[in-house]
């Protein structure tokens, strides 16, 4: 098609760490359908192309406009044959024909709705569909032993399959701050995940939980989900203790997976439902939220009562040390491919070792300190991203 105006040829660094993404997206038809296909190869056990198509989305999201036509995109990194092929597709006949045939396929709806079960992966899911189980009915029939988190993830799905909003987000917030602060005076919470991204919506709420003293943090996890287990805040919760020190053993600076080893709590939170009004004074949210959990005459059921006064959310709680706060911020703030790109740009272009606690020279053979996000971007010779411009 030739373009009466002559567009520009966008230029955009490789990683995705380089580079500001905002959540403004000029290009979501692209970035949706390179999406999905990521998706439907996570789901598959297709990692490698699941990264691929990630990185071939995420560099059309930092474009500072629509794209236009086919050559405004020549020289742009990460965009392999296949992502090009779903974007000319696209182009020329206004739908990727890969992207609406696994839209509609039975084996990615199965896997889609059954990995929305919280507790179940991408391989307890294809498990369950080589055995002819491809919804939640077949499933509750079946006669499959559910462990104690998927049994929670479906007792509580549609619940959990509903958008968090920023709102409820913040009310939670509040509730956690009142267990921290009630537990361990000076304890400090801070809300990460896609929510310091600034996202409208996220799939749960994130915390990261320290205190000003080193050491003072110790044992606080479990000190915490008591308080939330006696106000009645928990449908469910799972804690697993800090093996930080066990896994230098593994080697310096290089954890065995991508998996930080904090201690860290999965939960299910039973969030009262706000009142329209009352939302507003701020001040009274926990309180609200204990009253209305005191009348709790739990019916079998609890999804299925109509007037229920709460809804169930997804929340993952993080404990950090201090001297290791800036790095457990910086890895779970995200977005997950921008925590990748930095750990490759760490590793192939500096030569260190970046996790979520600690970054390791490779070079110099030490450890390299931070206190501040903005000086592990130093330390790895990066510009400063700030968490709204980590939307890759
Ligand atoms: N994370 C992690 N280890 C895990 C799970 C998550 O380090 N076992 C990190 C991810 O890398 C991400 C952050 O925690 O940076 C938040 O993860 P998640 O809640 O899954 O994603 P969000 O970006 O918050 O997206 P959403 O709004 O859908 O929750
Ligand atoms: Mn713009
Ligand atoms: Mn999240
Ligand atoms: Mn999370």
């Amino acid at each position: 098609k030739p373009s009466p105006v002559k567009s520009a040829v966008f230029s955009v660094p490789s990683y995705a760490c380089q580079r500001r993404t905002t959540l403004e997206n000029h290009n979501t038809v692209l970035t949706d359908a390179l999406s999905l296909l990521a998706e439907n190869a996570e789901l598959s056990d297709e990692d490698g192309r699941g990264v691929a198509f990630r990185r071939a989305a995420a560099v059309l999201k930092a474009l500072p406009s629509a794209v236009m036509s086919i050559s405004q995109l020549s020289g742009l990194p990460c965009l392999g044959e296949h992502s090009l092929r779903v974007i000319k597709d696209i182009w020329e006949n206004g739908a990727s024909s890969e992207v609406e045939s696994t839209k509609v396929s039975e084996r990615f709806k199965a896997l889609k709705v059954l990995t929305g079960i919280f507790g179940v992966g991408a391989k307890t899911a294809d498990r369950w569909i080589r055995e002819g189980i491809h919804d939640l009915h077949q499933l509750q029939n079946s006669g499959q032993t559910l462990n104690r988190a998927q049994q929670a993830g479906l007792q509580h799905y549609d619940d959990i399959n509903q958008p968090v909003t920023k709102a409820e987000a913040c009310a939670i917030e509040e509730i956690v701050e009142k267990a921290v602060s009630s537990v361990l005076p000076g304890a400090q919470i801070i809300l990460t995940g896609g929510f310091r991204r600034g996202k409208q919506t996220g799939h749960d709420v994130d915390f990261l939980i320290t205190h000003p003293e080193e050491g003072r943090e110790v044992g606080l996890m479990p000190k915490v989900v008591s308080w939330l287990e006696a106000q009645g805040f928990l449908l469910y919760q799972k804690t697993t203790r800090n093996s930080y020190l066990e896994s230098k053993a593994d080697g310096p600076g290089r954890p065995p997976s991508n998996m930080d080893r904090f201690e860290r709590c999965l939960s299910i939170f039973k969030l009262p439902k706000m009142e329209k009004q009352g939302a507003k004074d701020s001040q009274n949210v926990t309180e609200n939220c204990l009253q209305a959990n005191q009348k709790s005459d739990e019916p079998e059921c609890p999804e299925a009562a109509p007037d229920r006064r709460w809804r169930a959310v997804r929340v993952d709680l993080v404990v950090s040390p201090i001297s290791q706060f800036a790095f457990a911020l910086l890895g779970w703030t995200g977005s997950k491919l921008f925590e990748r790109e930095l750990r490759r740009w760490a590793r192939y272009e500096k030569g260190m070792s970046l996790s979520s606690h600690a970054l390791y020279d490779n070079n110099q053979r030490k450890y390299l300190r931070a206190s501040s996000e903005e000086e592990i971007f130093a330390h790895l010779g990066l510009e400063f991203i700030p968490p709204s411009e980590r939307n890759a």
